[in-house]
């Protein structure tokens, strides 16, 4: 294991001049009254949260609001019975079956945008969700494991799945074959989804090689996967690489003509069973697969898209993030279809076929809330100055999510592409929370470039020293942003493994593991941060072995791990550097067995490594084949030290070290 950074440090920040919310903005938002916090405060807990529950459609009611009986794994809306597919698409075709319920707009600007309206999206789902039900024989609570790029087969098969109670387990389309292995093995997944190719950068690429890979790495493993449905992006036409097995694998094309105007009888579901898995890195190997809840979580979201996001059904809303994470499942699919919005998929990079494409997009479909990241922000702004002033869309709302944001970049996304007209939410949150935790409410309170926000109604953050003790708001001083209460959008578990729920998230700051009090269970994010006297939370980053790489989440030991499947290597050690546009990327160090030489050769291939087993996303900026890692007496590698080397900063006392003079050494390799 690698040494800790201190995660305590004084914070000097500039204070940042704040803005108001639009007087237009405020006079349509669905939320404008001030006193909401009030209503959402902790003598008011965790009854406060039947708002959320009440924004859906439920079989039964339920009976009990929060059941602490078995903490740390809190169940929500205890009694309630509901369907999520039915109140993300049926429950609207009363008033809006001609809406729009998604715009899929595919990355080659030649091709058509295809509006996909709630009775469309109503047929498709039915007819997938027979498929999977008759065809397939998934049932309520079975997991299947897609792996399916930005169409709009994605959100498609996702309600289907959640139509029939099915556990859908969605792998960015961007992760490796091997990677996707890992997750169908981990879910004990019977089935694989996938599609045949897609664009990306104006090549159409070939990804059903990656079920192939994922299928055998995965039988290797122990877990078979009987069937493959494709999906093809142009239906009727195959444009995968590799040939078709048979008896295995199926196009979904075909096995629709059989199942035309078939309807399914929606599941009604528990509250507390599983909607969806979603894997995410933590600081061991193996990603976790965060549980989420069907009630608990749909309620979260569906509150967050109408009063965060200030989704109305009439407004067009587009996330630009991807539905393979977590801001993709609860902000383009079941937060914005829970509250009868229409959702933009976008297929490919932002900066296709030039920078202007986002603001194409926006006015041809006249796009009102926008929401990225702020690595898209950086790259749309290094690309083209104040290009968007150029375009005549016109937002209201704009969110930024995933990665600290610059107050520079803060400002340029706020003038330029908001045209100082549109309201921003820095939303702070994780794949483990379901949805947003941080952030201002966008009519009623002020906005503080780089800073989140105060906790959102109903949730109560604290930074906590290493010892337990509150950092009171105002002290400028980091430490670890925890949440006092539970919520209900928040993970259940993970999946199979509750010891590790409840050692990474919760044993850190609990001192009685049998308390079924909440108050006695306070939630570690994992984050440092800092909390201004305005009870603005201001996120500095991860503190545990988890790289934040373009805002996505990489396990520094999943880099390492696939480092090391190269013969030659003997150790390996990922640090992230600052990067002008990416926020961070990883810098990997490798040393070498005993009588193996260093060249470009292995170098390049144990970055092709890594983009093997984990996914392009994680591939290192520099690969430095060292003599020798810098190692504490007791032999650990001292990343921190080849951390300020990236980044150019000083590396502090050395002579603990073990071998302190291979210090300067690889600096000078590094530096020059
Ligand atoms: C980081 C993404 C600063 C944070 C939704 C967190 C942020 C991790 C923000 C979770 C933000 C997310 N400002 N940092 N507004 N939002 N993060 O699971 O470090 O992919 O712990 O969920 O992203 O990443 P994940």
């Amino acid at each position: 294991m690698a040494e800790q950074e201190s995660k305590h440090y004084d914070v000097t920040m500039q204070e940042e001049e704040c803005f108001y919310p639009p007087v237009e903005f405020i006079g349509q938002a669905n939320c404008t009254d001030p006193s909401i916090y009030e209503r959402f405060s902790l003598e008011n807990f965790p009854e406060c949260f039947k708002e959320h529950a009440d924004l859906l459609d439920w079989d039964d009611y339920w009976h009990t609001t929060l059941d602490t009986s078995d903490a740390p794994c809190w169940k929500w809306f205890v009694g309630g019975k509901l369907n999520v597919c039915h109140n993300c698409v049926d429950r609207h075709l009363q008033q809006h079956r001609n809406k729009t319920a998604i715009y899929f707009v595919p990355e080659l600007e030649e091709e058509r945008i295809q509006k996909i309206t709630y009775q469309e999206l109503y047929r498709r789902v039915n007819e997938t969700a027979a498929i999977l039900r008759d065809f397939a024989g998934l049932k309520a609570g079975d997991r299947v494991t897609l792996h399916l790029p930005m169409t709009p087969e994605l959100p498609i098969t996702m309600l289907a799945c959640a139509r029939l109670g099915v556990i859908h387990s969605e792998v960015f389309s961007g992760f490796s074959g091997k990677a996707c292995a890992d997750r169908i093995w981990d879910s004990e997944s019977e089935v694989l989804i996938t599609m045949d190719a897609y664009y990306r950068s104006g090549n159409l690429i070939d990804h059903k090689s990656k079920a192939d890979e994922a299928v055998e790495a995965a039988d290797k493993q122990g877990q078979k996967v009987n069937k493959v449905l494709i999906w093809q992006r142009y239906p009727g036409t195959y444009n995968g690489e590799q040939s078709i097995v048979e008896g295995r694998d199926y196009f979904m094309n075909d096995l629709l003509q059989q199942y035309k105007g078939s309807e399914v009888e929606p599941v009604s579901m528990p509250a507390e069973e599983p909607l969806f898995l979603m894997y995410t890195s933590g600081s061991t190997g193996r990603p976790k697969g965060c549980v989420h809840s069907t009630g608990g979580y749909l309620a979260y979201v569906a509150w967050m898209s109408k009063y965060v996001q200030d989704i109305h059904p009439e407004d067009v809303y587009w996330c630009m993030a991807d539905i393979g994470w977590i801001t993709g499942h609860s902000f383009i699919v079941y937060g914005p279809l829970a509250v009868a919005g229409s959702t933009v998929i976008y297929e490919g990079v932002p900066t296709y076929p030039d920078p202007g494409r986002p603001w194409r997009v926006a006015e041809e479909l006249g796009v009102n809330i926008f929401h990225t990241s702020p690595t898209a922000i950086r790259g749309l702004r290094k690309a083209g100055g104040d290009l968007p002033l150029q375009y005549n869309h016109q937002f209201k709302h704009m969110t930024t999510v995933g990665e600290p944001i610059e107050p520079e970049v803060w400002r340029w996304y706020y003038n330029v592409v908001g045209k100082g007209k549109a309201v921003v939410v820095d939303t702070w949150w994780m794949t483990e929370t379901g949805g947003f935790l941080c952030s201002t409410m966008p009519a009623v309170d002020p906005m503080k470039p780089g800073s989140a926000g105060p906790g959102l109604p109903g949730i109560y953050p604290v930074v906590l020293d290493d010892e337990g003790k509150e950092i009171q708001p105002g002290e400028n001083r980091a430490g670890n942003l925890c949440i006092r209460n539970p919520w209900p959008g928040g993970m259940q578990s993970i999946w199979k493994n509750r010891e590790r729920y409840v050692k990474t998230y919760y044993s850190p700051y609990n001192k009685d593991p049998n308390s079924t009090d909440w108050r006695d269970w306070p939630y570690m994010a994992g984050d440092a941060a800092v909390i201004a006297s305005d009870n603005y939370v201001r996120i500095l980053g991860r503190v545990d072995d988890v790289l934040n790489v373009a805002g996505h989440r990489l396990g520094t030991k999943e880099i390492e791990s696939a480092a090391l499947t190269v013969d030659e290597v003997a150790e390996a050690a990922v640090v992230s550097v600052q990067d002008e546009v990416k926020g961070t990327v990883p810098d990997l160090y490798v040393s070498l067995k005993p009588g193996e030489e260093p060249s470009e050769d292995l170098a390049r291939r144990i970055s092709t490594a890594v983009s093997d087993v984990v996914g392009k996303i994680a591939r290192p900026a520099h690969v430095y084949i060292v003599a020798d890692m810098p190692k504490t007496r007791s032999g650990k590698i001292m990343r921190r030290i080849l951390a300020s080397i990236s980044n150019r900063k000083d590396v502090g006392d050395v002579m603990t070290l073990a071998n302190p003079h291979i210090v300067e050494e690889i600096r000078q390799q590094v530096q020059g």
